[in-house]
């Protein structure tokens, strides 16, 4: 029988699996070593092992939980008419792209890509195209492969651009203001912008500004959006294209 429910995968999955199996490791040593009575050394692991296991367990409520809520009040709160474009860099298997085409019955979604897998468990534009239609709304999303540093559409498309912790995977800080310059550039005037990402946000912001945007916030949020703890917490950046 085939499997109709969309599935959304795990944002670096190889992260998860370190934090888990490092957990395991660790407490599993910790009590060997409880056993055979090196209580100093034991008591250190198992404080390192536990340390682990909780980050691995909010890091999963964030993967398949905290993420979807979040999204859900961020697009709640744009109180869209229902006929926008929509543009999500980095899209993945489609959590907030196919958040989005719920939301514009009469409108139409793109999302871009270069669907790796080392950033989210089964990244590939099938798996999307699947979610897409297992969610019903197939007939408004568009699919395309390419790099957010180089957008393939023109000046002025979208009425929204959003952006869910996949801008912070290019590597150079000058890659990833191309991809926030180009957000701006595709975006029609007073069309608004959303990217949460970790670590780099106010730096996007600054190249927001130093382009002409207007409205440019940055703002925590919270708990549910960590990726293990605070130390890997995510930002919204939300910006206003020029009119
Ligand atoms: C952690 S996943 C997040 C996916 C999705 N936004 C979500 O929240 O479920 C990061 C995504 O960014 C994509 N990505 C990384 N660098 C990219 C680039 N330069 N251009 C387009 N997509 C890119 C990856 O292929 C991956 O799908």
């Amino acid at each position: 029988m085939v499997d109709e429910r969309a599935t959304y995968g795990v944002d670096a999955p190889g992260v998860l699996f370190g934090m888990t199996v490092g957990g395991l490791v660790e407490l599993t040593v910790a009590v060997a070593l409880f056993i055979i009575g090196w209580a100093i050394p034991a008591i250190v692991l198992l404080v390192g092992g536990l340390g682990l296991a909780v980050s691995a367990a909010v890091f999963a409520h964030t993967t398949f939980r905290g993420k979807f809520r979040v999204w859900d009040e961020e697009l709640d709160a744009l109180r869209l008419a229902g006929d926008e474009r929509v543009l999500d860099l980095g899209c993945g298997r489609g959590l907030v792209l196919l958040k989005a085409a719920r939301r514009v019955p009469n409108g139409k979604v793109t999302g871009i890509d270069l669907w790796s897998g080392r950033d989210q468990l089964g990244n590939t534009e099938d798996a999307t195209l699947a979610n897409a239609c297992a969610e019903g709304v197939a007939d408004r999303v568009e699919l395309v492969t390419g790099d957010m540093r180089e957008l393939p559409f023109e000046s002025g498309t979208f009425d929204l651009v959003v952006s869910s912790l996949a801008v912070h995977n290019i590597p150079d800080a000058e890659g990833r203001a191309r991809a926030i310059a180009e957000a701006l550039r595709v975006l029609k005037p007073g069309g608004r912008l959303r990217v949460a990402d970790f670590r780099y946000a106010k730096a996007y912001g600054e190249v927001l500004r130093e382009w002409g945007a207007a409205d440019v916030h940055t703002r925590d949020l919270g708990w549910r959006f960590w990726y293990g703890g605070p130390h890997a917490r995510t930002t919204m950046l939300t910006a206003t294209a020029p009119a």
